[in-house]
């Protein structure tokens, strides 16, 4: 098994607005200059892993487009090997996001040549993935997809993190095969059925039922209040978000997902790998953008060692 990070999902040309307030339906408002860059959460993954210092490959689709041209870079950038980004007749992926000043955002995503990350096609690139130590898994790819590599890398003994990002339901084996499952309160609510208000005011309760599902570890999300991890023979760790003042949230958990993914790959723990991520995500929400908000693996050492 190589010390090397795969990961399989979605690219996207982020369309970005910052507004003032979400217009209501029927609505019009203003907002400022249009800013395209990259981002995906199967890429935007994929370049943390690469700042965090993980050798990263990604196994996805984009359009023969400037879209396409604009992840290729950016991914290249993040030190991130491209040559299983398959080219396709499709647009590339697009994201319609709108932030707030309080740097929270709302996503709209057009999948376009991620419709076309099938298991013929993660099949045809096997090279850049079976003998990962870790495989990364979210949730913009079509989901017999997510499921076959789940399956079948678990299986020739890889460690897979499952993303279960943007929720969905999914097959018992992806659950089953997830180590960790990471998700975000929302998702976590999904996933156990019940709305994000209701669900457990104890962590170690989210994180119980959460392996009830299956999971072989468990990571929860907490945006500012940083993250629950839990390897099921112990108690869930509670792993502090750094304080900072966020200017956009967008792609910091896909930020953390990558850091965490390099960090395993290393050989830490997952806690430690957990707090690596918390520092991550933590630099990322201070710029705007997804994968252009990333710290470099200097910056990101340089808040390690404090
Ligand atoms: O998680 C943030 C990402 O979600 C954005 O980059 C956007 O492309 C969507 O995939």
């Amino acid at each position: 098994m190589s010390g090397a990070v795969a990961v399989i999902g979605s690219a996207n040309a982020d369309l970005v607005v910052e507004v003032e307030r979400r217009p209501l339906g029927g609505e019009t408002i203003l907002g400022s200059d249009l800013v395209t860059s990259p981002g995906g959460k199967g890429a935007n993954q994929a370049a943390a892993a690469g700042r965090a210092g993980g050798e990263v490959t990604f196994v996805g689709c984009v359009g023969a487009d400037a879209s396409g041209d604009l992840l290729v870079d950016s991914l290249t950038r993040a030190g991130v090997a491209t040559d299983a980004l398959r080219r396709v007749d499709a647009p590339t992926g697009n994201a319609l996001i709108v932030v707030t000043p309080d740097g929270e955002n709302s996503i709209i995503v057009s999948p376009g040549a991620n419709a076309h990350v099938t298991p013929a096609l993660v099949d045809d690139a096997a090279d850049a993935w079976r003998g990962a130590a870790v495989v990364v898994l979210q949730l913009e790819i079509p989901l017999e997809t997510v499921r076959h590599v789940a399956v079948a890398a678990s299986g020739a003994g890889s460690r897979v993190m499952v993303n279960l990002a943007p929720a969905a339901s999914v097959p018992a084996e992806v659950i089953a095969a997830a180590d960790p499952l990471v998700v975000n309160e929302s998702e976590a609510a999904f996933l156990l059925g019940v709305e994000p208000d209701a669900l457990p005011a104890d962590p170690g309760a989210v994180v119980r039922a959460l392996f009830g599902l299956g999971a072989r570890s468990v990571v929860v999300t907490l945006g500012a209040a940083g993250a629950w991890v839990a390897e099921e023979s112990r108690d869930a760790v509670h792993v502090p978000a750094l304080k900072v003042t966020p200017v956009d949230t967008t792609g910091a958990g896909d930020g953390f997902v990558g850091a965490m993914a390099a960090r395993l790959a290393a050989g830490d723990s997952l806690v430690a790998a957990a707090r690596v991520a918390t520092r991550f995500a933590g630099l990322a929400v201070q710029r705007r953008g997804a994968q252009d908000s990333y710290p470099s693996p200097g910056e990101l050492a340089g808040e390690a060692a404090d």
